[in-house]
């Protein structure tokens, strides 16, 4: 069988100062069994075919597997040890995709046409006349991948692709629970400074976020800021202490009376110029303490948003939008810092469903 298409037009064979080596050209095509034998053609289409049938049923496999296997069950193969339920899920959804893949090369290797093409240069702008002869390929492609004659294979591979979405559609449930106003009333609404770890206590001691001992008024010197997290942070394991840990996070400060501004909403909140904030930017929630004590200023590193300790938490400069959120705290009969409530905002980034009514804005009082 003869070529379709010349490969450079009359002048390919010919040896000149540009084309030094005559271009043989492309070779003969010869044709596949599945070109002329109709049988072999038949046997192809039905092993594609399998490949494809092969996924709904590794696609259920996933599924059974995310929900009957259990989280904590592990596996070990030799030195590794493995969660059970990650492996199951790699294995099924790995060779549902590998099915597809080595059902489409099978695919087009044996059924689809073969003949060799070859696209000339052209200018990087197509004319009319190329797009028109586009589309015809395009047209001629549809029928060369004998997908409108073999119907099976088409019907089967978009029966494969649309139940290999099920996989990504189950995995979603681990995106958490849907987030309605309770939920985030009792999430990203709420820290751990609201739960006394005991009856007896006045609230939630203040301790060092190093040393884990609770901190006092009077151990605090004037310009010193203290990184803390809540006595009761060490009640909580695993994901838990983390999520908890991530909004509870504080800064303690101390500055001198004299030199803040203390609103009259706030007079409670406060213990001799000894005030707490989150230590969340209100940005995009990086932890901030560049403490800057001549100024009260406290810089965010990630985009350089600026807090002013002294007036409440008001943003001086940068990209932050609210106030950092201020934690009323006082002292008990020894001289112990604790939180008498929670934050009266939610701390962090700013998301849709949040209520900015009660933030602190300059000039409140
Ligand atoms: S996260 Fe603090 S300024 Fe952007």
């Amino acid at each position: 069988m003869s070529n379709d298409i010349d490969h450079e037009g009359p002048s390919r064979n010919v040896v000149d100062e540009r084309h030094p080596v005559a271009d043989p050209g492309l070779e003969e095509h010869l044709p596949r069994p599945t070109d002329v034998d109709e049988k072999a053609a038949r046997r192809a289409e039905l092993q594609v075919t399998g490949l494809f049938a092969v996924v709904p049923l590794l696609a259920i496999a996933f599924v059974v597997i995310y929900f009957a296997v259990p989280r904590e069950m592990y596996v070990e193969f030799g030195a590794l040890h493995a969660n059970a339920q990650h492996v199951g899920l790699g294995v099924t959804l790995g060779l549902a995709i590998l099915a597809i893949g080595i059902g489409a090369v099978h695919w087009a290797r044996q059924l689809m046409s073969d003949h060799e093409i070859v696209e000339e240069r052209h200018p990087a702008t197509s004319s009319e006349e190329d797009r028109k002869a586009t589309l015809a390929e395009f047209d001629k492609g549809v029928e060369d991948s004998a997908i409108t004659r073999r119907k099976l294979v088409g019907r089967s591979l978009l029966g494969a692709l649309g139940i290999v979405a099920i996989p990504a559609v189950v995995t979603l449930a681990d995106l958490g629970e849907w987030p309605t106003p309770t939920r985030i009333g009792e999430t990203l609404e709420k820290t751990i400074w609201g739960d006394k770890r005991n009856p007896e206590d006045p609230g939630v001691y203040i301790v060092n976020d190093v040393t884990y001992k609770r901190i006092k008024a009077a151990d605090l010197r004037i310009g010193q800021l203290v990184n803390a997290e809540p006595e009761n942070l060490q009640d909580y394991h695993g994901h838990h202490l983390q999520t908890e840990k991530s909004k509870a996070a504080l800064v303690i400060v101390r500055m001198e009376p004299s030199r803040i501004k203390v609103p009259e909403s706030r007079r409670d909140w406060q213990v001799g110029g000894i005030l707490a904030y989150s230590k969340i930017c209100t940005h995009v929630g990086c932890p901030i303490s560049l403490w800057e004590q001549q100024t009260h200023h406290l810089l965010c590193p990630c985009h350089q948003s600026t807090f002013d300790l002294g007036d409440s938490g008001v943003v001086v400069f940068g990209p932050a939008a609210r106030a950092l959120p201020q934690l009323p705290i006082a002292v008990d009969d020894e001289g112990y810092l604790y939180a008498t409530s929670d934050f009266t905002v939610p701390v962090g980034p700013s998301y849709f469903e949040r209520d900015s009514t009660k933030d602190f804005k300059k000039g409140d009082n």
